[in-house]
């Protein structure tokens, strides 16, 4: 009976490898150990056996019994270490080269770089502005008086706390701030540097705005300034025809109603039409305002508005990529999802 037992287990062992699957393991476990496995009826013969002689022969039963629990463990574990690797798919080398998942510009940086590329080659300058403002930048100094709606809480997003800004020119009633407009830069441009000023400046800016289809709290402007002698109305408009006509195609045309910026008179809001525009083909559609910067900023940088003068135009990156990639929702840009994004593959 013992004998028995020694080939049961050797039969189990030299089995084992043909075993891959869950249900095999089933019938192979059934097959020892089931109501009527090999096992399970060798066990019965202790019955027959004298009472000394049982316990060995029960001690036998239970070393074949282990035995079997380890050709059954080492069966699971190979067929879970199967699965697992059947789901991870062939094995990863890190170390390789990336083959096709290279990321791509966020839609905004590529419609940015389109608009700073073309102000760049007619000897525009790209500057930083930075996102953390004061009330003097971005209003005083750009002649927006403290009664002007935009200094209302409700538009601007004030900063409680003290901050000291880098190469701040503090005053007693500073106020700190998200700047609402890129406008500032044309401050901080402006201050202790000369004319002539050629800069055009990209980044984000903050307003207290509910998020809907057109509205975000935090959007990006590109502003641009240009500052030199006998500057005029035809210059402005001749460098913002040449812009529309470099971005929307030969055909746009521009048209510039009168408007009002504290900080330019004249003040312009510029329209744009072109046939390449798959809805708004044929549209006059508002892109920016601009103007010619009024001598009062100039007052502030220590220009002499009797010997310059220039102009200022400021956008919005994200109207501009709506309009002429015909997006309908500017939520989706900053959604980060991929059925998005992956539309705009770049350069
Ligand atoms: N800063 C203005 C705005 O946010 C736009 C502008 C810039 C107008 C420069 C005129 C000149 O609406």
């Amino acid at each position: 009976m013992e004998a028995e037992l020694q080939a049961l287990v050797q039969q189990a062992e030299a089995e084992q490898d043909a075993v891959s699957t869950w249900p095999k393991l089933a019938d192979f476990k059934a097959g020892f150990v089931g109501p009527n496995g090999s096992l399970t009826a060798a066990s019965k013969g202790i019955a027959k056996l004298p009472k000394e002689e049982k316990p060995a022969f029960g001690k036998k039963i239970n070393e074949a019994k282990q035995r079997l629990e380890a050709v059954f463990n080492a069966i699971t574990e190979r067929i879970e270490a199967a699965e697992l690797a059947a789901r991870l798919g062939p094995p990863v080398d890190p170390t390789l080269p990336v083959a096709d998942a290279h990321g791509t510009e966020h839609p905004l940086t590529q419609v940015r770089e389109r608009i700073t590329g073309i102000f760049r080659k007619i000897g525009f300058t790209v500057v930083e502005g930075q996102e953390l403002e004061t009330e003097f930048y971005c209003f005083d100094a750009l002649n927006t008086p403290a009664s002007h709606p935009a200094r209302d809480m409700q538009d601007t997003y004030f900063l409680p706390g003290d901050f000291q800004l880098q190469g701040e020119k503090r005053r007693d009633t500073e106020s700190f701030i998200l700047r609402p407009h890129t406008s500032a830069v044309q401050i901080r441009t402006m201050t202790g540097r000369k004319p002539p000023v050629r800069i055009l400046s990209p980044g984000r800016c903050f307003r207290r705005d509910t998020v809907d289809a057109t509205h975000s709290a935090n959007f990006h402007q590109v502003e641009g300034l240009y500052v030199d002698t006998d500057v005029t109305i035809r210059d402005l408009k001749a460098l913002l025809d040449h812009f529309v006509k470099e971005l929307f195609g030969a055909d746009a045309k521009t048209r510039f109603r009168p408007s009002f910026f504290p900080f330019t008179e004249p003040s312009f809001e510029m329209d744009v039409q072109t046939s390449n525009l798959r809805k708004l083909s044929g549209k006059w559609i508002e892109i920016m305002g601009c103007g010619m910067v009024d001598p009062n900023v100039f007052g502030h940088v220590d220009y002499d508005s009797e010997e310059v003068s220039g102009f200022a135009f400021g956008m919005g990156i994200e109207r501009i990529a709506m309009i002429l990639h015909g997006i309908d929702d500017i939520r989706h840009f900053y959604q980060n999802d991929l059925r998005f994004l992956q539309q705009f593959p770049g350069a």
